[in-house]
């Protein structure tokens, strides 16, 4: 795909270095998108507070996102908090995951603007407390004309919700122009979802080794790699988004079709088979 930015490999640790140079870098992802779990998981086995364990992940966030605009990576999607993080948490954890995103924008901000990042976000964020949204949109602004890599944060987020939006927004379309529910292609809903700019992930990385997909990006994985690490996020570092970027790499994706390695169809020989069956 096509690295966005400048490429600044130099910045990268030379352990970094080393794994970055087993990569195609013709072959890099366009999109990488992170289910970042473990962060109570982190406190808990050092008897800390869970809050510590955000704590500890809005750091790796930061060094994360720099790796990744190194390595001139175009999208980076972060889930930073669901609609369910919304609705099932203590109020108390909640109130500080808005404080933890507030300072995180604003203390790394400047970070952003030198490694040319571009901050957005996803989700129904206008459900978010009014403070948040202003510092969310301050961030957005101090960053729209970065060109390097597109950091989206999804917040208050969750795939099903993304879905109803979309189809509301399409109805009301529809409503419009009028057009007939016959004519609805997978084009148009894509049109109407958050993610209409940007392609769909290439790769999707969950940390803390549970098997799930927690109701993120839904329309969106339909052939996205998935990468799953014991690991837990507030552990999680640049490093091991090469990691991953090298799993995907050796991996064959074949969109529902053959892949280089099939070999030919015999069709003669499947026919027999199934006369014979
Ligand atoms: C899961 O940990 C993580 C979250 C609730 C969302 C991710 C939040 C952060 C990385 C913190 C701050 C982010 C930003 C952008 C400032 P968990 O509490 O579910 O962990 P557990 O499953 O081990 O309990």
């Amino acid at each position: 795909m096509y690295p966005s930015g400048t490429l600044r490999i130099d910045e990268l640790t030379p352990e970094e270095r080393a794994v970055y140079a087993t990569l195609k870098p013709e072959r890099l992802p366009a999109h990488v998108a992170i289910i970042m779990d473990g962060n109570g998981r982190w406190a808990g086995r050092r008897s800390l507070k869970r809050f510590l364990g955000h704590q500890q992940g809005a750091r790796s966030v930061q060094l994360v996102t720099e790796t990744a605009s190194r390595i001139g990576l175009p999208w980076l999607t972060l889930y930073a908090f669901s609609l369910e993080n919304n609705l099932r948490r203590p109020r108390a954890e909640v109130n500080f995951l808005m404080r933890l995103l507030k300072s995180y924008l604003e203390s790394n901000l400047q970070r952003m603007m030198d490694n040319n990042v571009r901050i957005r976000y996803i989700g129904r964020t206008h459900e978010l407390p009014i403070e948040v949204q202003d510092k969310m949109a301050w961030a957005a602004d101090a960053t729209a004309r970065n060109t390097g890599t597109t950091l989206t944060l999804a917040l208050n987020y969750g795939g099903r919700s993304e879905l109803v939006d979309a189809f509301r927004s399409l109805a009301a379309e529809m409503k419009l122009k009028p057009m007939s529910p016959i004519r609805i292609t997978e084009e148009d809903i894509h049109r109407h979802l958050y993610t209409a700019h940007m392609p769909d992930p290439d790769l999707l990385i969950r940390t803390s080794g549970e098997m799930r997909i927690s109701n993120y990006l839904l329309w969106q994985i339909a052939y996205t790699e998935i990468f799953v690490t014991e690991r837990l996020w507030p552990d999680f570092r640049g490093i091991h988004l090469l990691e991953a970027i090298a799993d995907f790499q050796r991996r064959e994706r074949r969109y529902g079709g053959l892949g280089e390695c099939s070999g030919e169809v015999d069709e003669e020989a499947e026919r027999i088979k199934i006369a014979a069956s």
